[in-house]
């Protein structure tokens, strides 16, 4: 037997482990469960005893030399497999890079969520306006200061007609809505506002708004106080208090600012809400009968509440973001932070 584990020992001494395949042959004609090797060992069983120890250790070292020879020759080849497709296989895979949300579309979303779950639907209207959208169906005297140059961004109108505006807020829509649809509407436009303002850390040229619009017959303000409180604790958690303050808007009478206690000082008082404990969000109010009238919706029969809230305003206050600068910056830094933000 020993002759034979000599004859291995020479063969497999020869043979050429250069390529991934004669490695893989190699394995299987010695190393394998049917291999040479096992066989051996099978016949080892019928070694009588006095030569045991001789044929034993003969075996072993055949056994050491064909794996090293194997294992050896394995190495070798998978890393010329790494080299002819130009990396390491070995090494760890790279990670993807994850990408994040725009902080203003992820609170847009969130708003849009929260009233679509009450049977909101989302519409949209165009920047571009006329006059009678952006203003006077809004019931905008033609006096008022909203329409100064002050405020509103004018494109000249090529027929020399009654210049363009960029829409100021997204009320423009409410108007086309009630345009072309008749109650009940139950609605939310999201969109791009423009006003004529120095940009600062306050202010800025455009910004975003959410505008939404109820009308049927019957509505009621205490509908428009529950909607809102709803509105409030779904976005700031349920602890949250809401207080409305009379206030002027042509389109609305009532008319209402809305303030949400602040949640960073549970309304004692901080610097975020200037010591006040409330933070103001939204505009709101009972649809003005005329601007019912004037989009052709008969105002004996029905009512209706508008609101409008600042989108920089809500992400500000759910991010403390501290300029609104930032929002159009796309700093990366800034919008990275954003990344475990789903909604
Ligand atoms: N359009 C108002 C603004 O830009 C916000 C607003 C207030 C919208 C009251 C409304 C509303 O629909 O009812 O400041």
């Amino acid at each position: 037997m020993l002759d034979q584990i000599n004859g291995i020992r020479n063969e497999a001494g020869t043979e050429n482990l250069s390529t991934a395949d004669a490695t893989e042959n190699f394995r299987i004609k010695y190393l394998s469960r049917k291999g040479l090797l096992n066989s051996l060992f099978d016949q080892f069983k019928l070694v009588p005893g006095p030569e045991k120890r001789d044929v034993g250790k003969a075996l072993n070292e055949l056994k050491l030399f064909l794996e090293d020879k194997w294992q050896t020759a394995n190495n070798s080849t998978q890393k010329s497999i790494s080299q002819e497709h130009g990396s390491d296989l070995s090494l760890p895979g790279e990670s993807y890079i994850l990408g994040s949300r725009h902080p203003l579309s992820i609170v847009k979303s969130k708003i849009a969520g929260i009233f679509e779950r009450i049977g909101y639907t989302v519409a949209d209207g165009p920047e571009i306006e006329d006059d009678w959208h952006n203003f006077s169906a809004l019931n905008f005297p033609i006096n008022h200061p909203a329409r100064d140059m002050q405020d509103t961004f004018f494109i000249e109108n090529q027929n020399g007609e009654e210049p363009f505006v960029l829409r100021t807020h997204t009320s423009s829509v409410q108007v086309r809505i009630m345009e072309t649809t008749q109650p009940p509407i139950r609605m939310i436009m999201p969109g791009r506002v423009y006003r004529n303002e120095a940009i600062s850390a306050r202010a800025h040229c455009f910004f975003h708004q959410v505008e939404g619009l109820y009308i049927d017959q019957q509505v009621s303000f205490a509908e428009l106080k529950q909607t809102l409180l709803y509105f409030a604790k779904e976005l700031f958690g349920p602890d949250v208090q809401i207080r409305l303050r009379p206030s002027y808007f042509p389109f609305t009478e009532p008319s209402f600012e809305v303030d949400v206690s602040c949640s960073l000082c549970g309304g004692s008082g901080c610097n975020i809400c200037k010591q006040s404990g409330w933070l103001e969000i939204l505009g709101c109010g009972m649809v003005d009968p005329n601007v019912l009238e004037n989009c052709g919706i008969d105002s004996k029969e029905f009512t209706g509440f508008a609101f409008g809230m600042g989108v920089e305003r809500i992400a500000q206050l759910l991010y403390r973001v501290p300029d609104l600068r930032m929002y159009s910056e796309n700093d990366v830094r800034f919008l990275h932070q954003f990344k475990s933000e789903t909604n």
